[in-house]
């Protein structure tokens, strides 16, 4: 069973910017499953899959800024995680683009990139969040 994917408050970062991009991550991460799960045809789950590569680039690059603006000291550990995301989803992003996805890669793609932001979100980038707020001025 697929569950859906779902910004909620408690996932706030105290960014405006930062929590619209998680919203519309988990949004998109969303339809690529339901592209998927629809059986849809190759070139709409290739848009699907592009559409969220570029928007993870997009999102990562500027959390990654805002950490090192506010002097976020963690900043190495967390963008290794970025980095770690990013070569995961590049293999399902090869195999989804490849041709015929096995049946397993929508449940992987749920875990491994859906259960992955929200964790992220709420265990990583809260870090971040904290230390921001503590230091506000
Ligand atoms: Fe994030
Ligand atoms: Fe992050």
């Amino acid at each position: 069973m697929i569950s859906s994917f779902e910004w909620t408050k408690d996932m706030s970062v105290g960014d405006e910017t930062i929590d619209r991009q998680h919203q519309q991550l988990l949004k998109e991460i969303d339809i690529l499953l339901s592209v998927l799960i629809a059986g849809a045809d190759e070139t709409a789950i290739a848009s699907a899959v592009a559409f969220l590569s570029d928007y993870i680039a997009t999102h990562l690059a500027y959390e990654e800024e805002y950490m090192r603006q506010h002097g976020y000291p963690d900043i190495d550990f967390h963008i290794s995680l970025h980095r770690d995301f990013i070569d995961h989803y590049e293999l399902f992003k090869k195999e989804v683009t490849d041709g015929v996805p096995r049946k397993e890669l929508i449940s992987e793609i749920a875990q491994y990139v859906g259960a992955w932001w929200l964790k992220h979100i709420l265990i990583e980038d809260k870090k971040y969040a904290r230390y921001v707020a503590e230091h506000r001025k």
